[in-house]
């Protein structure tokens, strides 16, 4: 039974990502709703453990509840539609010290059943709870800096100029998209209801651009009259990025994070587009793989667009946040990637393209918004033991993501993945890069 002992283990891990980050929450802080849609935090402290016992104690096993109304409560998130925000009050929700007790006997009911639960649900049970890591991430970056534990003082960024923007071409042939349904005996193949059934799609050639779009690129769009992005702020003049722990000067060579529709006229004033969910599928299949991606908790914030081009090492750390103009052999990199001419549009060898050039950073450092509304592939079928967990959002008013963002688990970053949102909202971890038209 590897899968179950794998499954189990990886329950424990995912239970400690989410502890992790409500131990950044001060005690007096539960109460506050960071970000106007969604819940107030301490609904995501009971959330988290209720998923797991409406989906586990009573769905699959059918056991007798033994807090109703706590499994009530903490059932379900919310997505209000623009303008309608929740109501609530603080004094609505229980003490912690009643959710804490609630949340330690779904563990102990959990841990003795678990061997009688269905590999796909307990599958279910961890990506949910990771899934949430995020979320619970983007929502505490909106909390006030001193209602927050900082694990250690972050040190200042000292900017690096951003990379010169330059097209990578990417040849024809077949989009692989979504999972074939095979059943979960090999431990290989979960996937959530909107990653099947699978899809190939031709995709003719194009030429995408090499890097995320990065904060010194957007800065230009926001000088020719652009509203600033929702994680910068303005002080005496100068740009900051405001991170999860501390504000910093802007670091023109990181991605930028941005709402769709923001990402749409960036794209729209370069005389570009945003990839199809096709082309991305296309791009990460030619795409060389990177060994040191910014994702899976192992940083707060974002690295360089540069932290992982070919020959620039393997520790994005090194090339990333503190060090990056202090250090001789960045700024060597910096002037050969400057020296570099753009890929004529349509014109130049894929095959040296393909060695020497590939799109970067596709999986890791931040989402990335597509041009493509979120819709079912052909024969979906939701689960039923979860049935709002896509249908709900096939509305026209979502988009898709692609990729992964340093607060994303490593399990989530499997090219099926699917992740989606309306598209103003501005509080994700959500960059994008740009084709040619
Ligand atoms: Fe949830």
């Amino acid at each position: 039974m590897r899968t179950q002992s794998e499954l189990l283990h990886a329950i424990e891990e995912a239970r400690e990502q989410t502890d992790a980050l409500f131990r950044v929450v001060r005690p007096d802080s539960f109460y506050e709703r960071p970000i106007a849609e969604r819940h107030r935090i301490v609904f995501y402290l009971g959330h988290v453990e209720a998923f797991d016992w409406n989906l586990i104690g009573r769905y699959a096993l059918d056991r007798r509840p033994f807090h109703a109304e706590f499994d009530h409560l903490f059932a379900f998130g919310i997505d209000p539609p623009p303008g309608q925000l929740p109501s609530d009050r603080p004094s609505d929700w229980p003490s912690l010290a009643e959710v804490d007790r609630y949340n330690q006997r779904v563990r102990d009911e959990i841990d003795e059943l678990i061997e009688e639960v269905p590999a796909q649900l307990l599958h279910v049970a961890v990506e949910h709870r990771l899934m949430h890591a995020e979320t619970i991430a983007y929502i505490l970056h909106q909390l006030d800096y001193q209602r927050k534990v900082a694990p250690a003082l972050p040190p200042e960024v000292e900017t690096a100029p951003a990379p010169q923007p330059r097209m990578v071409e990417i040849p024809a042939g077949t989009a692989q998209l979504g999972l074939e349904p095979t059943g979960l005996e090999h431990n290989a193949a979960f996937g959530w209801d909107n990653e099947f059934q699978a899809l190939a799609l031709d995709a003719p050639a194009f030429s995408m651009a090499k890097h995320k779009v990065t904060n010194g690129e957007y800065l230009e769009f926001v000088r020719a009259g652009a509203a600033p992005p929702f994680f910068w702020t303005e002080r005496a003049g100068r740009w900051r990025y405001r991170g999860m722990f501390a504000e910093i000067p802007l670091p023109l060579d990181w991605p930028v994070y941005v709402t769709h529709s923001e990402a749409e006229a960036y794209a729209k004033w370069r005389g570009g587009a945003l990839p199809t969910e096709a082309q991305f599928h296309r791009a990460a299949s030619v795409a060389h793989e990177e060994s040191a991606a910014n994702l899976d908790f192992r940083r707060w914030e974002p690295v360089s667009v540069h932290a992982n081009d070919k020959g620039a090492g393997s520790h994005p750390a090194a090339h990333a946040n503190h060090d990056n103009a202090a250090n001789p052999q960045s700024r060597a990199r910096q002037q050969a990637d400057a020296s570099q001419r753009p890929l004529p549009n349509g014109h130049g060898s894929v095959e040296s393209s393909l060695q020497a050039e590939s799109p970067s950073q596709l999986i890791g450092n931040g989402w990335e918004w597509t041009s493509t509304v979120f819709a079912p592939f052909p024969g979906f079928t939701p689960f039923p033991f979860y049935r709002n967990y896509s249908e709900p959002f096939f509305d026209g008013q979502h988009y898709v993501l692609k990729g992964a963002s340093p607060r994303t688990a490593a399990r989530l970053a499997r090219p099926s993945f699917r992740n989606w949102f309306r598209p103003s909202y501005p509080y994700i971890y959500a960059t994008f890069r740009l084709v040619d038209l």
